[in-house]
């Protein structure tokens, strides 16, 4: 079966009411990244940051995957399917896909301050700012702050060098180093979809790249229309 990969960003959970980072109505827009979403602001102001994740997890209640989480389920049947995701919210597991990597952590997990050995599945329920782990550290959100390594990196590389397509949905590729994944493929002939209404930095890369200018409700299921149909038979599998 051809391997497909499938790395997305916040604009795949846009049409599932999730704002994405940049818009203008974006998340960023009403909060400074130095208040909430900082080693330094959960050092400095612990009740702030639990309290912004608090919030995200509420909303993630409310919300639900959209016909583009649903169609790359789809997608499972005709092509090894693995997604590579740049999201904290939990919609692509939530429709069913059966393979996702999450590079910026969790919104529904906590984990010890110190490290990743206790993480806690908390589902949607809000975190108490006193939470602690067995070994009585206190706990953060499962979520890699800015300025902090990105444990999933090198797990994240080996899944998209093995990609026979690409398909990058909703993301600006402006946050390192997750940006840097798409040029991670293993040559200049593995074929790239990109799904998103907006013009997307990617053309460094000397790939045949297929730009769909929709929403990914719209897009992906086009996509895997296309797919499923046969469009990249003529490729080869490694
Ligand atoms: N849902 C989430 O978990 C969530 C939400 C916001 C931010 N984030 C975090 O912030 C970082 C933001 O980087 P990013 O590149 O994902 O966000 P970004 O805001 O930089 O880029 C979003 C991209 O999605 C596109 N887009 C907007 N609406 C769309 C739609 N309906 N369908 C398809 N594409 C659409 C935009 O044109 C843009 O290219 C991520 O690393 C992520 O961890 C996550």
């Amino acid at each position: 079966m051809k391997k497909v990969v499938v790395f997305t960003g916040s604009g795949i959970s846009a049409d599932s009411g999730i704002a994405t980072y940049r818009s203008e109505d974006g998340l960023w827009e009403r909060y400074r990244i130095e208040d909430v979403c900082t080693p330094e602001a959960l050092a400095r102001n612990r009740a702030t940051v639990i309290d912004f994740y608090n919030q995200r997890r509420r909303q993630l209640a409310e919300v639900a995957p959209n016909d583009g989480h649903k169609a790359l389920v789809e997608l499972e049947q005709y092509f090894d399917t693995e997604i590579v995701t740049q999201n904290i919210d939990n919609l692509h597991e939530r429709a069913g896909s059966s393979k996702v990597t999450h590079l910026h952590g969790e919104l529904t997990k906590l984990r010890e301050e110190s490290g990743e050995q206790y993480i806690v599945d908390i589902g949607v329920r809000d975190q108490r700012l006193d939470e602690r782990a067995p070994n009585g550290e206190l706990l953060r959100p499962h979520i890699v702050f800015f300025g902090e390594s990105v444990p999933m990196f090198e797990r994240a590389v080996e899944i998209i060098r093995k990609a026979d397509i690409l398909v990058v949905v909703g993301t600006s590729l402006a946050v390192y180093p997750a940006g840097s994944l798409v040029g991670y493929v293993r040559d200049s002939s593995v074929p790239i979809y990109v799904v998103d209404p907006a013009d997307v930095k990617i053309s460094f890369l000397r790939n045949p790249i297929t730009h769909i200018k929709e929403r990914a409700a719209e897009g992906v299921p086009k996509l895997v229309e296309r797919l499923k149909n046969g469009e990249l038979d003529n490729i080869k599998c490694h």
